[in-house]
């Protein structure tokens, strides 16, 4: 069934895997005004009574809810190694897709299904939600406005602990469910939006502090095709503020913290994030000489919520996607080469 069937009332939207991303999407839609949550499709442990509590219902298989249930959209939140899968199956039956990052866990996967959405002409979105963060927003428009000049510099910090109860599922502490593919790509995707696209990668992992098969720690250098060259840190075992999701607050679930997480400096300024002071000259330039900082307001909003206003915008045809299939797989292209370069400790050029 088409998304046109529902031009006024709100589109029904399924979610195919319930864990702990599917459950903040399924709380946001229950309180948004486009989008209804139609199904749940999780065969996990208990999902069958979370569906019943929020009056949902619910399906083991998202095949047999695809057949049965009439839909707009599906949200795909399903562990990185069933995206493909899943995304097909949807795509298949012309359904859009707002598939949660990382698009999939390999670069043919991602191909596979990007095209499959054209060959279909089915939008296919990426969960990359931080595009639709106001914050972001602003810093793009003030960087095309002039404010830094040229970028040139970026350093990118995402430190923070994750507790242990985290790392219970198995896929969690496997390769490709650590803090590069989980969270790093997110930041990748940022300064993509921000600054283009990027060129080469240099990397180096840890699981030093859990010992786990996947990294609990990464040191990446990225360069952009502009030039610009930017250097990562990320890590999921420290105990630390310097993060995009505590220092943005962007869900409710986090303690927002008045602290940057990213610093971009060009050839005329200098932009933090999520703060967004710039630094430039007043008058004459050189380090002797005196910085002005000003600050530019921003209202706050989840850009989850804004990101189902998108999809459904999108499913209907008014919007094209804020973050495509294919701009999901070349953040993800950029994240797995950080592996890449891990592994073969030499620069991975994209
Ligand atoms: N956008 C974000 O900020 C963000 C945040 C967290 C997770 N994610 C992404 O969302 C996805 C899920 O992550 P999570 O942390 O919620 O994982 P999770 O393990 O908490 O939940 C995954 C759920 O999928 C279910 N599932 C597994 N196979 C399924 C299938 N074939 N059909 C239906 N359900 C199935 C599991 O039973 C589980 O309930 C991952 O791809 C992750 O990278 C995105």
């Amino acid at each position: 069934m088409t998304s046109s069937a529902f031009p006024a009332a709100r589109m029904p939207v399924a979610v195919i895997g319930a864990g702990a991303i599917g459950r903040m999407h399924l709380e946001r839609m229950l309180a948004h005004p486009d989008i209804a949550p139609a199904a749940v499709a999780d065969p996990g442990e208990g999902v069958r009574a979370y569906a019943e509590r929020i009056g949902v219902p619910w399906f083991a298989d998202y095949r047999d809810m695809l057949e049965r249930t009439p839909l707009g959209a599906a949200i795909v939140a399903t562990p990185n190694h069933t995206h493909a899968d899943v995304g097909l199956a949807c795509i298949a039956r012309k359904l859009p897709v707002l598939m949660e990052k990382p698009v999939t866990d390999t670069v043919a996967q991602g191909r596979t299904l990007c095209d499959a959405a054209e060959a279909a002409g089915v939008p296919l979105m990426v969960g990359h939600q931080r595009r639709h963060n106001p914050i972001l927003r602003s810093a793009r428009q003030l960087i095309a406005d002039g404010a830094v000049g040229k970028p040139v510099s970026v350093t990118a910090m995402a430190t923070w602990l994750k507790p242990d109860t985290y790392f219970e599922p198995l896929w969690r502490r496997q390769a490709g469910g650590g803090p590069v593919l989980i969270n790093l790509i997110h930041d990748i995707d940022l300064l993509r939006f921000l600054i283009g696209e990027i060129e080469s990668v240099q990397a180096m992992t840890s699981n030093a502090v859990r010992g786990y098969e996947v990294e609990d720690t990464a040191g990446v250098l990225m360069r952009f095709a502009c030039g610009a060259v930017a250097v990562l840190a990320v890590s999921d075992a420290t105990v630390a503020p310097w993060n995009w999701d505590l220092a943005a607050g962007e869900a409710a679930h986090y303690a927002q913290l008045d602290v940057n997480s990213h610093h971009i400096s060009g050839t005329e300024g200098s932009l933090t994030l999520p703060r967004l002071e710039v630094w430039r000259y007043a008058g004459r330039s050189g380090w002797h000489e005196p910085l002005t900082q000003t600050r530019t307001p921003v209202h706050r909003a989840d850009p989850y919520v804004e990101q189902m206003r998108h999809l459904r915008a999108v499913a209907e045809g008014r919007e094209t996607p804020v973050c495509s299939g294919l701009d999901g797989l070349r953040t993800l292209e950029a994240a797995l080469a950080v592996h890449e370069a891990a592994r073969l400790q030499r620069t991975v050029v994209l």
